[in-house]
């Protein structure tokens, strides 16, 4: 996401995939033999992340996985850092808890919830999803997660609820990225509010069967499906429902190209590049480089989610 002026060029495609792709070449040359290579490559040096217990559901794409390790090491979390594969050890240390989360604003029954009464209340479901970053690449996650909708109706919107804002934390001490001024902090994110109650929004705290890691947004990130990642905020400590659309991180940074809709549109190309294919990183193509795929509106997600935007000028509305 990092504001490069490379004409036409997804910054993705410049030197962060691959270098990111040449230095996983380099340490997977290392590793001696296919048997390593097939072993889940997260666990070996971390201590392994607990487990959560989930059901699977049938709104799963059964496309290929992306490896954990892409999912692990190739994240935009500039709290952390602006490159994509440091978020993974500078995000290493980061406390997750204890952790609240405060839900305000347009609802009856404000609370501020505790991360563990969060998991109690609410059963986990696996869902893979497609996962498309505005950058021109994309992975298919198996989330663990429940819908956002359970939690919205638990704190009651009131009838002039629109709109909810999300905030992440704001902690420079732990959060190194925080202490520059490369994004305002803290980052703030925003949905109107039948995106937000929709079935496919997902409030995840989990990913391939075990705890979300900390570069992935733990303890508990936004995930919804239909529009570019940087919806998806992560690290979550407000959810505020509001009347008016809320702003923003990358709206506030470049307003001409990055709206508040952000629905995959293969139509609507990012001004700087074309939207129309996608890069899928699910460990194919020459040393897992991915391979080139066009891009569906809405991601695939049309089916569920196109009602909503019946009527609305989608190239204006971006
Ligand atoms: N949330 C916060 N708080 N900070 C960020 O920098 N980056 C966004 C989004 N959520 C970001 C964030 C962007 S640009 C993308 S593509 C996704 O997270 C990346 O999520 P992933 O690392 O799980 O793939």
């Amino acid at each position: 996401m990092l504001i490069r002026k490379e004409a036409g060029i997804p910054p993705s495609e410049i030197t962060p995939l691959t270098l990111y792709l040449n230095r996983r070449r380099f340490i997977e040359g290392a590793a001696a033999g296919a048997a390593l290579l097939a072993a889940p490559r997260l666990g070996r040096a971390d201590t392994a992340p607990a487990k959560l217990q989930f059901t699977k559901s049938s709104i799963s794409t059964s496309e290929k996985q992306t490896p954990l390790q892409d999912i692990t090491h190739y994240n935009n979390y500039y709290e952390f850092n602006t490159d994509k594969e440091s978020p993974a050890s500078l995000a290493k240390d980061f406390h997750t808890r204890p952790w609240t989360v405060k839900v305000e604003g347009l609802v009856s029954k404000p609370g501020t919830f505790d991360i563990d009464e969060i998991l109690k209340q609410n059963p986990l479901e696996e869902r893979v999803y497609r996962h498309r970053c505005v950058e021109a690449w994309s992975m298919v996650i198996p989330w663990i997660g429940f819908p956002l909708a359970n939690l919205l109706k638990q704190v009651q919107p009131a009838p002039k609820a629109s709109f909810v804002q999300f905030t992440t934390i704001y902690d420079p001490k732990q959060m190194p990225g925080q202490r520059g001024r490369v994004l305002d902090w803290p980052y703030v994110e925003g949905l109107r509010l039948d995106e937000a109650m929709h079935p496919l929004t997902l409030l995840a705290v989990g990913l391939y069967g075990a705890v979300l890691p900390n570069q992935d947004g733990a303890p508990i990130r936004l995930v919804v499906p239909w529009k570019y990642g940087f919806k998806s905020i992560k690290g979550i400590v407000n959810i505020k429902l509001v009347d008016k659309q809320p702003e923003n991180t990358w709206y506030r940074q470049a307003p001409s190209e990055y709206g508040f809709y952000s629905n995959v549109n293969p139509n609507r190309d990012h001004p700087r590049w074309s939207q129309k294919t996608e890069r899928r990183l699910d460990g194919s193509g020459f040393l897992g480089a991915g391979r080139r795929i066009p891009t569906q509106m809405f991601n695939g997600y049309a089916e569920q989610v196109a009602s909503m935007y019946s009527g609305m000028d989608l190239i204006r509305n971006f």
